[in-house]
């Protein structure tokens, strides 16, 4: 009972959830979507994760209105039934079914899939020493092509840029764009922290504005960091006082390595931790229960 699948608010166990091979998120991709995550069960940040699915949808022309099914109280619904542990919520908005054909005016209405499943859990030892990362060949692709803001299910660039950082023995790749500027994680956003400074590449070099970086950059600029969106090479990745990853399923996690390197003699650094701690806390008071991922780990 710990897994929920809700395909336009028929709600079932995920052997008979069913999406037509006509749907346009199957045949080209043509789809957004959010990760949600639960602290002490309630949806962690859900209007901005909404907000920012609207958003996709609308760079796409995706008529968000026109969904079947009204989005936030399918979520909780799917909550419910999903059992009390802790849940990951992938939320999937298609353009609908249509005929083979690019032309969108015969589709719709949009699909709404919404998909709970127990939080996958970070090891303890990732947060407490951080990760590997390393800087891969695959490009994230330009603003001009399909662009990073728009939280789209094509993702085989991003799978793509895994595969690369797996064969590297990396947890996560670090994707260049075409200028050579560093952007983001295959599905995490980077910071780095030199000189006393937070440092994180901005919207014009090609990222998702992750919710997560957002919450990062509010709290460490409520906390005096100097705290700054800049274009960033990949050199001032290798050579970082400090640097972490922010995701929702992630939270806040260190870097250990980029490409071999050990970022700050390997060992999370004062401010990453600082920012851990802050995360945590806001966590606690959005939720009064919950804890940031792996925390509740030995
Ligand atoms: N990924 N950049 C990319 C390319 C991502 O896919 C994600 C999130 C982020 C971080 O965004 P946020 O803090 O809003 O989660 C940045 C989610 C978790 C996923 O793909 O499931």
């Amino acid at each position: 009972m710990s897994e929920r699948i809700n395909v336009n608010g028929v709600l079932g166990p995920p052997e008979t959830a069913c999406v037509s091979p006509l749907d346009r998120g199957f045949l080209f991709g043509d789809s957004v979507y959010e990760t949600i995550r639960t602290y002490g069960g309630r949806p962690f940040l859900l209007r901005e994760h909404l907000q920012r699915l609207r958003r996709s949808a609308e760079l796409l022309e995706i008529p968000y209105d026109r969904a079947p099914v009204d989005i936030e109280p399918e979520i909780h619904r799917t909550i419910a039934d999903a059992g009390p542990s802790e849940k990951a919520i992938r939320v999937v908005l298609t353009r609908g079914q249509g005929p083979l054909g690019y032309d969108p005016e015969p589709c719709g209405p949009p699909t709404v899939v919404i998909h709970a499943r127990p939080c996958p859990e970070i090891p303890a030892s990732f947060v407490r020493e951080g990760v590997d990362v390393a800087v891969v060949d695959v490009t994230r692709n330009p603003r001009t092509s399909l662009d990073p803001a728009i939280k789209s299910s094509n993702l085989l660039n991003n799978f793509l840029a895994w595969r690369a950082a797996q064969r590297l023995g990396a947890y996560e790749p670090i994707l260049l764009n075409a200028s050579e500027r560093l952007t983001e994680g295959a599905s995490s956003n980077l910071f780095v922290v030199r000189a006393a400074r937070l440092l994180t590449p901005p919207p014009a070099d090609g990222i998702l504005e992750g919710i997560t970086r957002g919450l990062v950059l509010e709290l460490a600029r409520a906390d005096g960091l100097d705290a700054s969106e800049e274009s960033l090479e990949a050199d001032s990745l290798r050579s970082a006082d400090e640097a972490f990853l922010t995701a929702t399923l992630k939270g806040i996690l260190p870097i250990r390595r980029c490409d071999g390197w050990p970022i700050r003699h390997g060992r999370p650094g004062p401010i990453t931790r600082r920012l851990m701690a802050l995360f945590e806390a806001r966590v606690q008071v959005e939720t009064n229960t919950g804890s940031a991922p792996g925390s509740t780990l030995k």
